[in-house]
């Protein structure tokens, strides 16, 4: 039997001649350069790739994922895609895109050894701590695992909102909106949470960084 590898470059040439069928200057156009008007930051999993479930097309979504799409202070690799989208593309809008049934969530609500991925995971049982009368009301677990979900996506668009990389953007008038979104692996269907911030004016003082 042939592994998926196998048919990665024949999917790939098929690819190229239909998208060359629709738009014969697709490449072209695309190898110009770059001018995505949105950030995702979504999770690693397989079944969630940003550009299908929006219906986008290659240069219009620039694309950050981990497991459980988790905006943490020291991670170079999301602060540095996060200062080049915001400052070099100019990206309006950022998502963060949480789904249900998340594997990396699931494992955080567990005490399963997993090695180093414990580390990473913590920070989602820090969500669960600062949620926990909510969370541990909820009885039925897939309904809770869904709602930490949501709220871990919820402190994700918080944590970008307090970076100083997002409040430089606002401080200087750019037109800058972070979005929270969940997708649902069993229906296909994406959903907006409602917590869309487009300014400082919802931050604790504390976390505000004064214009230099
Ligand atoms: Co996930």
């Amino acid at each position: 039997m042939r592994s998926t590898y196998d048919k990665i470059f024949e999917g790939n040439k098929k690819w190229v001649s239909d998208t060359l069928e629709r738009d014969p200057t697709f490449f072209e156009n695309l190898s110009r350069g770059q001018k995505p008007p949105i950030l995702w930051i979504g999770c690693s999993d397989s079944r969630v790739p940003a550009n299908e479930i929006t219906g986008t097309l290659p240069g219009e979504i620039f694309v950050h994922r981990n497991i459980a799409n988790m905006v943490i202070h020291t991670d170079m690799s999301m602060l540095s895609v996060l200062d080049y989208s915001v400052n070099i593309l100019e990206v309006t809008d950022i998502i963060v895109c949480g789904h249900y049934g998340c594997g990396g969530v699931l494992a955080a609500m567990d005490n399963k050894p997993l090695g180093i991925v414990e580390n990473w995971l913590r920070h989602i049982k820090d969500v669960y701590r600062l949620h926990q009368r909510e969370l541990d009301e909820i009885k039925n677990e897939e309904l809770r695992a869904n709602r930490l979900v949501e709220l871990n996506v919820i402190e994700q668009v918080y944590d970008l909102t307090k970076s100083s990389i997002v409040q430089n953007a606002w401080l200087n008038k750019k037109k800058l909106a972070v979005h929270g979104l969940v997708y649902d692996v069993k229906n296909g269907i994406l959903n907006d949470l409602h917590a869309t911030v487009n300014d400082s004016s919802e931050l604790p003082k504390y976390y505000l960084v004064d214009k230099k």
